[in-house]
């Protein structure tokens, strides 16, 4: 890792199946951010726990995700890459944190308001204070910049809020993060209905890709996307689902939209909706098979995990002693 750089954090949660749009829309993109900046990528179990969780699943879900980061091509000897859990600090500044935040300013935020909805059954107080953790991650690592989607803005928004309120009262202790603004990640939609993003707890398993989906499945989704009428090949507004496979088939090929036209130009929809499947199936099954050699390595991945975490442990301690020295906690005495 290059501590020269400025630094960039995120992450994912270990939940549901992560689909084409998580990865051609995130993680595809952390592949090349190791150059320009000291990166740091938490497998986020501990913020899943606000849904309860199949304990055994839960933690093999949570080591998938790590390998499938590896796999991904982001190198975790170049990248910080490590459980939320297996560094305690997290949930020590978050608890810090809920201190500096007000319920006021929780109640807002539009994703608890979407969730308790979702799970009126369990609104938890972890659901709540979810953004008061997600702060507390990304200010452990002085971090400059969080590349997120925009469901997420408004976490980074409070996360800025909570640091300079902390701030102001003890001076430059976090460091303010800004969004990331580079080559963001395509926006990929529902092949169902392409009005809305492509997202893991769909109801129909039609209209997302799943990471692991075989070969076969992934095709079989792309040929049945929804498109329309008009039997016309554009990219534009005006044909949501076709452009959506355009998207798709240009974030995998590394072709322009304006090349993919011209390629399709006089034939018909299942022509491009099999080449669409092609494309994802040529992305995702070396990435399965590179998983799969990852994960057959047991050894190797618990020697990354570790040493993973010992480097973030490192750089999170630092600030914490930090925090705890300047509100007056007592240090342990040597
Ligand atoms: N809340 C994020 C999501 O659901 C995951 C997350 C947790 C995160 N902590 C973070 C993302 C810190 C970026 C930075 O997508």
């Amino acid at each position: 890792m290059n501590k020269d750089h400025k630094v960039l954090y995120s992450g994912m949660q270990a939940t549901g199946n992560l689909t084409l749009g998580n990865y051609l829309g995130a993680l595809k993109n952390w592949v090349s951010l190791a150059d320009e900046y000291e990166c740091y990528y938490g497998v986020m179990d501990l913020h899943s726990l606000t849904v309860r969780q199949d304990p055994a699943e839960f933690r093999k879900r949570a080591r998938a995700l790590l390998t499938l980061y590896i796999a991904a091509g982001i190198d975790p000897e170049k990248n910080c890459l490590y459980l939320q859990s297996s560094v305690p600090a997290h949930a020590e500044l978050a608890w810090i944190l809920d201190c500096f935040t007000y319920m006021g300013e929780l109640s807002r935020m539009t994703q608890f308001k979407d969730k308790s909805a979702k799970h009126a059954d369990n609104v938890n107080a972890g659901l709540f204070t979810y953004p008061v953790l997600m702060a507390a991650d990304i200010l452990l690592y002085q971090t400059d910049v969080v590349p997120v989607g925009q469901d997420q803005l408004q976490h980074l928004e409070i996360t800025r809020d909570i640091a300079q309120r902390f701030n102001s009262i003890y001076g430059d202790v976090f460091t303010i993060p800004e969004p990331y603004i580079g080559k963001v990640g395509a926006k990929i939609m529902s092949l169902q209905d392409p009005s809305k993003k492509m997202s893991k707890s769909d109801e129909n398993p039609n209209a997302s890709i799943y990471l692991m989906d075989d070969p076969d499945t992934i095709r079989r989704k792309c040929k049945r996307a929804i498109t329309d009428s008009e039997a016309t090949i554009a990219y534009r507004d005006e044909q949501p689902g076709l452009k959506n496979l355009f998207d798709i088939y240009c974030t995998c090929t590394g072709k322009t939209s304006e090349e993919a036209v011209a390629e399709f130009q006089g034939q018909g929809y299942g022509q491009l909706k099999e080449a669409v499947g092609e494309a994802v199936v040529s992305i995702l099954k070396p990435m399965q098979d590179r998983m799969a050699e990852i994960a057959a390595d047991k050894s190797y991945l618990d020697k990354v995990i570790k040493e993973n975490a010992e480097r973030a442990y490192y750089s999170a301690n630092k600030t914490l002693r930090k925090v705890k020295k300047k509100i007056g906690l007592t240090e342990m005495p040597r």
